[in-house]
């Protein structure tokens, strides 16, 4: 992720997306001031953020969305699996979205990567008494939760990304194509398949060990509004499909190296479309896992100044942000 340090300079400020009533936003426009300036690609090509369609799944990044026959099951059950931001016909930012039913319910189609409470296979510890079946929302009903959001994330990027991280597993673990998809799996890496690892084999036998372009999400991307208008475009979709809430893990303010890397906006994002803070945690709450070392270095180097400049340890943890769309 170090490409992220370069990020372009924020395009957008404020405001959140103009939406139309079908969840669709043609031309997403946010207000800065009194100037309204709209949601555009690097090069200025109008963005566009609307709900995904089963039909348009070979053009989206699907990287660690389940296998396709959740994908499948997502699609029947909630009738999409998220919002996609469009450049033209280049899909450049994708939120993963799934709908739980409130206030006992778990989605066992919502892969565990290690931060998603109610995927049905694991209670979070740290989420206290808010988990699957735990009283301290007070809601029922539909449930839309944000899951990962990825900007700058193109299919081009995927290849790259898929090839570098074949390319690197083979010279850790051996060339063996079905070892290396194994432990693509155990990156959540679910949509490459064995014909795909033995193609960047071949490619790496034919070419050598060159280098392989950057498979980082495209930094250009980022800051520009894309993340807060996919979120607005599910908020909308929530709004018209029924469901008494969107619910989503906010990342800390002041640390976007974590919020890049964890696919999470930062809870102040959340907080401008609406949401509120459900308080998950203690003010004697110590630091979390990853502003402890478990992070990548970027990440780290954040904290450590917002330390040393005398932040708090329970300010270093991610915040669940709830919007209600039913008194
Ligand atoms: C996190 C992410 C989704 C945010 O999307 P985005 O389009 O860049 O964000 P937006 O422009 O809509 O801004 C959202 C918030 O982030 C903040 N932000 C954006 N760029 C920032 C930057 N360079 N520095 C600090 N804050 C920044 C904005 O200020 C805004 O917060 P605010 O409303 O409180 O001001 C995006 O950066 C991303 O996809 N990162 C990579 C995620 C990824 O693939 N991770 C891999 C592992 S899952």
């Amino acid at each position: 992720m170090k490409e992220i340090r370069a990020l372009a300079p924020r395009a957008v400020a404020g405001g959140g997306p103009d939406v139309d009533s079908a969840g669709v936003c043609p031309r997403i426009s946010r207000k800065e001031g009194e100037r309204t300036m709209a949601l555009t690609s690097p090069n200025g090509t109008p963005i566009t953020v609307r709900p995904i369609k089963p039909g348009e799944l070979d053009r989206v990044v699907l990287r660690c969305w389940p296998d396709r026959a959740a994908i499948d099951r997502l699609f029947a059950g909630q009738g999409t699996i998220g919002m996609a931001a469009w450049e033209g016909h280049k899909c450049v930012g994708q939120l993963h979205c799934y709908r739980v039913m409130l206030p006992d319910g778990t989605n066992p189609d919502w892969p565990d990567n290690g931060g998603n409470w109610w995927s049905g296979r694991k209670v979070h510890p740290e989420w206290q008494n808010l988990g699957p079946g735990m009283p301290g929302l007070g809601l029922e009903g539909a449930g839309w939760f944000h899951s990962c959001c990825h900007v700058g994330r193109t299919p081009e990027i995927f290849r790259n990304e898929i090839r570098r991280l074949v390319r690197g597993l083979a010279q850790e673990i051996g060339w063996d194509a079905a070892r290396i998809l194994d432990e693509l799996r155990k990156l959540y890496v679910y949509h490459t398949s064995l014909g795909d690892v033995e193609n960047v084999i071949k490619e790496a036998e034919r070419s050598g060990l060159s280098e392989v372009p950057c498979g980082d999400p495209d930094p250009r991307y980022l800051g520009r509004g894309i993340g807060t208008a996919l979120c607005s475009a599910s908020i909308q979709w929530a709004r018209e499909h029924g469901c008494a809430a969107v619910l989503a893990l906010g990342a800390p303010d002041g640390l976007f190296e974590f919020a890049a890397w964890s696919g999470h906006l930062p809870w102040t994002a959340y907080a401008k479309l609406g949401f509120k803070v459900v308080d998950t945690g203690r003010r004697d709450d110590g630091l979390s896992n990853w502003a402890q070392g478990d992070s990548p270095p970027e990440v780290m180097a954040q904290v450590e100044a917002a330390l040393a400049a005398g932040r708090p340890p329970h300010e270093f943890r991610e915040r669940l942000m709830l919007l209600k769309l039913k008194p």
